[in-house]
């Protein structure tokens, strides 16, 4: 606080302290918070389940029986936006914000998750009792991890090509077909899926606690949509390599 009527001179003694704090200050405050983090994990947990959805229904392409129908659609998805943004410029928008939830999505759950370490440094008296959130925490945690090691080697094989010996770029139809044969991809895949529907359960469940909406009469609709969606995500997903496997798609 200023006294005195002379003005301020920058660097003096009058100098008064700053009183409006920067303009991101509050950001750092509120993400240094667990209701901030918690806040982090959920909004971009939304983003990262919209992903989902939108890339399994985008995928069922591979039911309509011919090739083109899934590679236009790879193909379309390069050419949003042009010519006013360049070749595949949307698709890099849409990377940026997918590898940005992703990074915000983990590093909030690593630092919430030393934050609880922290806060109980000791271990329980006569053996750890697990209440049902922690069971969940620890659920999150390791299909978090397994379903981030099976990204990698999806990328790996129908992205990059690298994990996939006959792969051939812009042509994923094609890409899927010759994963999927091998069973031990296609196994992959499934047990993959199937982890990463526990991880949409239990993430689509706890959202609305993290966001504050929770009430008992609402309770119930948020657990029908969290096995709902998760229902949705596991059923198209591990159905595209049992397809293949199969022989109901060749
Ligand atoms: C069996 C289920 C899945 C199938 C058949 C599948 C299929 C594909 C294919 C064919 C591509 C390459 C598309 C192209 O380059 O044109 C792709 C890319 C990708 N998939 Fe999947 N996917 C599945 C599940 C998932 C899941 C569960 C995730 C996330 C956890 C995921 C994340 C991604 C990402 C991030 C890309 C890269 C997109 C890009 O930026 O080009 N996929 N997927």
């Amino acid at each position: 606080m200023l006294t005195g009527s002379s003005p301020a001179r920058p660097g003096g003694p009058m100098t008064p302290a700053r009183t409006r704090p920067r303009p991101h200050t509050w950001i750092i405050e509120f993400y240094s918070s667990a209701i901030g983090k918690k806040a982090v994990m959920a909004v971009t947990g939304l983003l990262l389940l919209g992903f989902v959805l939108v890339h399994m229904l985008g995928n069922l392409k591979l039911y309509y029986g011919e090739p083109e129908h899934l590679n236009e659609y790879g193909h379309y998805l390069r050419t949003i936006g042009e010519p006013i943004l360049p070749h595949s410029g949307f698709l890099w928008i849409m990377r940026g914000g997918l590898i940005l939830a992703f990074v915000l999505h983990i590093h909030a759950a690593v630092s919430l998750t030393m934050m609880n370490r922290r806060a109980r440094p000791v271990g329980y008296k006569g053996g750890r009792t697990y209440s049902a959130a922690n069971y969940a925490a620890r659920t999150m945690r390791w299909s978090g991890i397994i379903v981030g090691l099976y990204l990698l080697f999806h990328l790996a094989d129908l992205t990059w090509g690298t994990a996939n010996p006959d792969f051939e770029h812009g042509e994923p139809y094609q890409n899927m077909i010759a994963s999927f044969e091998r069973v031990p991809v296609a196994i992959v895949y499934v047990v993959a899926n199937l982890l990463l529907g526990i991880h949409i359960f239990h993430g689509a469940w706890s959202l609305f606690q993290s966001l504050g909406w929770s009430n008992p009469r609402f309770n119930v609709w948020r657990r029908y949509f969290a096995v709902a969606f998760a229902a949705v995500i596991v059923v198209g997903n591990v159905s595209f390599p049992l397809a293949v496997l199969f022989g109901v798609v060749d």
